[in-house]
């Protein structure tokens, strides 16, 4: 059954890029540690090789991103990176060339490339890239966090910017002047505020301002944060177009290639950030340009003044945090603002209507929001959430099933629940996306089952697997809730699975509900919330009585597979401290 799923999600995968299109293609991406792709628990450390796929049509195109941190332009192709993405790549593809960072680290022998041998290293990437047929781009690096660019010309600087424009002038190329466009963004944008640049571009980090760094972490000039990263993505799509529009320099092999390329950059949509405040001079996040489902986040460090939470056009609250991340951006232009004690009252700004694909696929290579073409909307919650569970799912009719949906006994919400098959192999799947991210998210199980022994199940919530129990609730109509806590979910599309571990299948199963906001059936929309836990009118599910039932077997670790430790795990907490009703 498991490899058989696999297949299928393989499948539904592959026929995005299938290889009978002609008009897709991979972007290969060679670079060092300001571009490479770092795992979740760097996070928010990112390479703009792992965002670029988030600007990119990605029914279309697919990112390869072979940075790597401490690589030069040679050892890098010493080690056979070059020749790795070559013998990976397609007549077609593309290969993007950023380096510069570590080729000038003369401290590090294994690194340091002179300066007089930098051009031959990069002419090796053009020429690779030729032989194969893939279209090579040089980016410049970006510059270093100060108003000296290093990558420039000036004494004592190491010029990788003009030697990487001759070398694409020479062989006419494209040339993305990341460098220049980064130097302006750094000293003439942001000029007035290099803090910002600082603390939510580059990776400085106070204490406690990311889980990953709870000791914050101070790498101001070199690498970046996720915000950071998709700003220079951003760039090298304007630097991208303008070739296409402006280098009069391009083969035209080149230019072709290039207009194919810029054919498949998704629109931008404007993302303004502002307060209610008349007088703020605190930090808070700069406006953005990124294209409809991009991560995003909305930030402000104040200097004295309240925060009180950020807030959308419509005036809907998204949170208290003054980090907000994790979630993604619409397909349409978009005001957030940051609302402070004493400032002006939070007005409705008009908007257009949420674009409907119009522009493209939304998914990217980093997952997309799904299609909401098949749903079957009896399916999406329409109702008001409470604030105890901000997204309320109906488990009635799973996308892929043992059992059948019924409505034979009564008490449940929605429009059934789901009677699993009474075998140990039963499993029911569900679609979900999710626009929030979360490490300790608490998940709900409502539930009703009348017999005498357990009927547990494996739950199986994006990248965890949680043992769940499930004891009797005494009847079939009597319905019951379990919790499952300290839930890793990510800010993309996954799948939720129950599967039986017992003879009996499991237990007749109504909803699953989170306590965070926006997770839902992918395809349906995320549930409204009202400010009102009080209200027995809008709440969903009153459990009957208090369950934070785990049995022997419950996960010690998390969905990262990192050991709670039981000092950590709520569950070791006496029953009733998180839930008094
Ligand atoms: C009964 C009950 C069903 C339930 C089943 C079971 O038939 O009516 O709703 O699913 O038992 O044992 O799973």
């Amino acid at each position: 059954m498991k490899g058989m799923l696999k297949f299928l999600i393989a499948a539904a995968v592959f026929t995005g890029v299938a290889e009978s299109d002609s008009t897709s293609f991979t972007i290969h991406v060679a670079g060092d540690s300001t571009v490479q792709t770092y795992k979740d628990s760097a996070y928010p450390q990112t390479g703009w090789g792992q965002v670029l796929g988030y600007f990119f049509d990605g029914a279309r195109v697919k990112v390869n991103n072979a940075a790597l941190g401490g690589r030069s332009s040679r050892n890098f192709i010493e080690e056979g990176r070059l020749d790795g993405i070559m013998n990976a790549a397609q007549k077609g593809d593309y290969l993007l060339v950023q380096f510069g960072h570590n080729d000038r680290d003369y401290s590090k022998e294994a690194r340091y490339v002179k300066p007089e041998d930098f051009p031959g290293y990069i002419q090796q990437f053009v020429d690779a890239g030729k032989k194969k047929g893939v279209n090579v781009i040089l980016v410049s690096p970006m510059n270093l966090n100060g108003s000296r660019n290093v990558f420039s010309t000036g004494s004592n600087n190491y010029d990788a910017r003009g030697m990487m424009q001759t070398i694409a002038k020479n062989n006419k190329i494209p040339f993305v002047d990341l460098n220049m466009k980064s130097y302006n963004l750094y000293n003439a944008t942001y000029k007035n505020i290099p803090d910002y640049v600082t603390r939510y571009l580059y990776k400085k980090l106070e204490k406690g301002e990311y889980p990953n760094y709870p000791d914050g972490v101070n790498d101001g000039t070199t690498h970046f944060q996720e915000m950071g990263s998709m700003g220079h993505a951003q760039l090298i799509c304007e630097e991208l177009e303008d070739n296409l529009k402006n280098n009069t320099n391009l083969s035209d092999e080149a230019k072709a290639a290039l207009t194919t390329l810029v054919s498949t950059i998704k629109k931008r949509y404007t993302i303004k950030v502002q307060t209610n405040l008349s007088n703020y001079n605190g930090l808070i996040t700069q406006t953005q340009y990124f294209p409809a489902g991009s991560p995003m986040t909305l930030r402000v460090t104040p200097n004295g003044q309240t925060f009180e939470k950020w807030v959308d056009d419509d005036c809907n609250e998204l949170s208290t945090k003054q980090i907000y991340y994790g979630f993604k951006t619409k397909a349409r232009d978009i005001t957030y603002t940051a609302m402070f004690k004493g400032g002006s009252a939070c007005q409705k700004i008009d908007h257009g209507e949420e674009g409907q694909g119009g522009d493209g696929p939304t998914s990217s290579s980093s997952g997309g929001t799904g299609s909401s073409a098949s749903i079957d909307t009896s399916l999406c919650f329409t109702g008001v959430a409470d604030t105890l569970w901000r997204s309320p799912i109906d488990m009635s009719k799973p996308e892929i099933s043992d059992g059948s949906t019924d409505t034979d006994h009564p008490g449940y919400t929605g429009v059934g629940f789901y009677n699993l098959t009474n075998a140990s192999t039963s499993k029911a799947v569900y679609n979900i996306t999710s626009d929030q991210s979360a490490s300790n998210a608490r998940v709900m199980v409502r539930y009703a089952f009348a017999g005498t022994a357990n009927r547990d199940m494996k739950i199986t919530i994006d990248k965890g697997t949680y043992d769940v129990a499930f004891p009797p609730t005494g009847s079939w109509d009597k319905w019951d809730t379990v919790y499952i806590e300290d839930v890793w979910v990510d800010a993309l599309d996954f799948q939720v699975t129950l599967a039986s571990t017992t003879n009996d299948g499991g237990p007749n199963v109504d909803m699953i509900a989170f306590d965070i906001k926006g997770v839902y059936r992918t395809g349906c929309s995320p549930a409204k919330v009202v400010n009102d836990a009080n209200d027995t009118t809008l709440t969903i599910v009153k459990p009957v009585r208090e369950m934070r039932v785990q049995p022997a077997t419950a996960k010690t670790f998390n969905a990262l597979g990192r050991k709670v430790p039981a000092s950590e795990s709520r569950r070791n907490q006496p029953a009733g401290r998180y839930y008094s009703r």
